[in-house]
């Protein structure tokens, strides 16, 4: 089950950044990310409001394409090693230059670059979600939404939005999306992670997403729950993250098995994985224990993923047959 081919829609870049790359690239820069390393050498935070700081501050030592580049290598490399052939990887402009154009289009090259050799070499395929940071505010998320219609295409297909739940309206970010869709990009939204139900209802009345980032609190709504059903919206799960933050304290008291019993389109991912200290296979694995789901279950779970998925056709063909035939 390990080893069954994988379908992951969450998965932000920076957030999957080895440690020790990020250490390497701190050292050769000489900068100075302070204490944000356990003795282990691992990511450490306290709670989300931490979490979000040494995420940003490990992100600081990616300043240039090529840092990206070796970025792009590394966490493709590892998602594969776990039997992932198709991930959709969030890219914030803001951390590639600013949301400056020019510099988004540097960045977007570097990262696509070592996409392609990524899918010649390790047999996995990648696409990009544009994502806006809910606590740089509205503004900064129209530039963030420019540069996404600006490059949206075979390997830009997505746009979405995370950071800090607590701040702002979905509603604010109303336009940015707006000019997104416009440019054909698929819609995703961190929504039901840090905030209540009434956060997942907002997102979806403002910014009309077909997949909500997380969801995850909407089990505190029932009618919320019915709703999600009815509308077949996908939720991008990522259990592990939820509970190394806290939101629930045991593997079976994760909603996703309640959501999957419910028939909800429920997917797996992993969101920051050394972060997290999880991967996918940790995932399968863990759910497994927890909920007793079998082959069957994470092929259904996998399936759903690709039909999710921001992509052409071609490429969801291509990911549904390796589905269906994983011993080949
Ligand atoms: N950015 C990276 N990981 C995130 C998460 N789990 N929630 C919101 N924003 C994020
Ligand atoms: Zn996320």
């Amino acid at each position: 089950m390990r080893d069954l081919p994988k379908v992951e829609l969450h998965l932000h870049l920076e957030g999957a950044a080895p440690p020790a790359l990020i250490r390497d690239m701190a050292r050769r820069a000489r900068i100075d990310i302070g204490g944000i390393f356990d003795a282990e050498g691992n990511y450490a935070f306290r709670d989300f409001a931490h979490f979000l700081k040494v995420y940003e501050a490990a992100t600081s030592v990616l300043t240039t394409p090529d840092a990206y580049y070796r970025l792009t290598r590394a966490v493709l490399g590892e998602s594969a090693q776990n039997g992932v052939i198709y991930t959709e990887a969030f890219l914030s402009p803001d951390f590639c230059g600013g949301a400056d154009l020019h510099e988004w289009r540097d960045h977007l090259a570097a990262i696509a670059t070592a996409a392609a050799e990524a899918e010649a070499e390790d047999g996995i395929a990648m696409r990009a979600i544009v994502t806006c940071i809910r606590h740089f505010g509205p503004e900064q998320a129209r530039a963030t939404a420019l540069c996404a219609a600006e490059t949206a295409g075979d390997f830009v297909t997505g746009f979405g939005i995370a950071g800090a739940e607590t701040v702002h309206a979905p509603r604010d970010f109303a336009y940015a999306f707006d000019m997104a869709r416009e440019a054909g990009l698929g819609i995703t939204a961190h929504a039901g992670e840090w905030a209540g139900p009434e956060s997942v209802r907002a997102a979806l009345a403002d910014l009309r997403p077909a997949r909500i980032g997380h969801g995850v609190r909407a089990i505190e709504d029932p009618r919320l729950v019915e709703e999600l059903a009815e509308r077949g919206t996908v939720l991008e799960v990522c259990p592990g993250s939820n509970i190394a933050l806290g939101l629930y304290p045991r593997w079976r008291d994760h909603p996703i098995g309640h959501f999957h019993d419910r028939g909800l389109r429920v997917t797996v991912s992993t969101d920051d994985p050394p972060f997290f200290r999880t991967s996918m296979r940790r995932e399968y694995d863990r759910l497994a224990d927890a909920f007793g789901w079998d082959e069957g279950v994470f092929t259904t779970l996998a399936r759903t993923a690709a039909e999710a998925a921001f992509c052409d056709d071609a490429t969801r063909a291509r990911i549904l047959k390796r589905l269906d035939k994983p011993h080949d």
